[in-house]
């Protein structure tokens, strides 16, 4: 275990904000999470665990010690009738492992394909896209408690898994507060996830842009190939790659309405775009209120809203360097834009990102 003092943390958040790690600790294996507490020095102080760096907003420097997880390994862990299990590291790139599961023959998750990302960090915010998420193909983790440094297995339900939410989003209660769950937000560092990607494989098409696709190329039963190479294009056209633009992906959170209220926003706004949930609450597509509202290629500084998806709030200063925007700069636009969605349809749109 390395301990490096005053690191630049440009090239490891997405959105290529410059800033400055006081201490930063390298973790490649189990080992030197125990051995980052079994030093005195570092125990105790405060931690905050970076993956891909693909969902946060750093607003300055990061006082805590930044525990950097870059543990690799990708094995096929069990195969029965019913499914494959698949083990990755957590510090592997989610990308790689999606390309490296189907090119060996373990489909299923090829919707996820091209999240920007770390394994580890993919069950903290479940992510999902094109109607596949995390929580449909885990399995279960590993991770080690930083507070006592004992190693613990969860499973599916122990995640608490919701829309782009798990226990690793929520912070243990504090004294006096009522207990909701266990809360590991800081608290714990993922190891190693396991997926259980479900035997025999099914395509799961129902995504509108899917669908369309295969009808133009007339594939009646694609290939789990096809499907990620699909996902590739659909991403590739409609979001920034963070190497070229700094971005965070979706900023905000699709909200949920009941249906009285969705009525009432149609009623003044017939295009909304909406979609009912299986309990029966309504979905409303964030980028779409952002987008009517206007903001759509607007700008605060060096922040602003993606031209061809307005759920995106990109770098438009070059990233990674002094003329980048600011994570400020960020959340003065993202605050603007709650402001001007609450004003307009009465819905308080949630950012998705972690602030740091
Ligand atoms: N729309 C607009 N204007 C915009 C953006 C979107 O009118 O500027 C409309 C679109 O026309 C579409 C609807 O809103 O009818 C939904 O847009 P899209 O299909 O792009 O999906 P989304 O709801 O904006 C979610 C996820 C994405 C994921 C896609 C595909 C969230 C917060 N975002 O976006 O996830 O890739 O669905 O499944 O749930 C991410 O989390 O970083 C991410 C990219």
């Amino acid at each position: 275990m390395l301990v490096e003092n005053n690191i630049p943390l440009q090239n490891y958040n997405t959105f290529g904000i410059v800033a400055r790690a006081h201490r930063l600790v390298r973790l490649r294996d189990e080992a030197d999470v125990r051995s980052l507490l079994a030093d005195a020095a570092l125990r105790d102080a405060p931690k905050f665990v970076l993956g891909g760096g693909s969902n946060i907003v750093l607003t300055g420097d990061v006082k805590p010690i930044v525990l950097k997880v870059e543990i690799p390994g990708r094995r096929l862990v069990a195969e029965t009738d019913r499914a494959w299990i698949v083990e990755a590291g957590a510090g592997e790139n989610w990308h790689e492992v999606v390309a490296w599961t189907i090119a060996n023959g373990f489909p299923g998750l090829e919707n996820l394909a091209l999240i920007p990302g770390t394994v580890g960090a993919s069950p903290v915010q479940n992510i999902g896209a094109y109607g596949v998420e995390l929580q449909d193909r885990f399995d279960s983790l590993d991770a080690i408690d930083l507070e006592t440094g004992r190693s613990f297995t969860l499973d599916a339900a122990q995640c608490a898994f919701g829309y782009r939410d798990s226990v690793f989003k929520h912070a243990a209660p504090q004294a006096g507060e009522s207990p909701r769950g266990l809360g590991l937000k800081d608290r714990a560092v993922i190891t190693r996830v396991r997926f259980r990607l479900p035997k025999p494989w099914k395509p799961v098409l129902g995504y509108i842009e899917l669908e369309r696709r295969r009808q133009e190329e007339g594939i009646a039963q694609p290939t789990a190939q096809q499907i990620f190479d699909w996902v590739c294009d659909i991403r590739r056209a409609k979001l920034p790659d963070p190497k070229v633009v700094g971005n965070a992906g979706s900023f905000f959170k699709n909200p949920t309405v009941t249906p009285e209220q969705c009525a009432d926003i149609i009623a003044r706004d017939p295009k909304i775009v909406h979609y009912p949930m299986p309990d029966g609450s309504i979905k409303l597509a964030a980028g779409w209120l952002i987008d009517a509202c206007g903001w759509k290629g607007k700008s605060v500084g060096n922040a602003g809203v993606y031209e061809k998806q307005a759920l995106v709030l990109v770098n438009r200063g070059v990233a990674r360097t002094e003329t980048s925007a600011t994570g400020g700069e960020v959340m003065t636009l993202a605050r603007a834009i709650v402001t001007s969605v609450y004003e307009r349809f009465g819905i308080r749109l949630e950012p998705e990102p972690v602030v740091v």
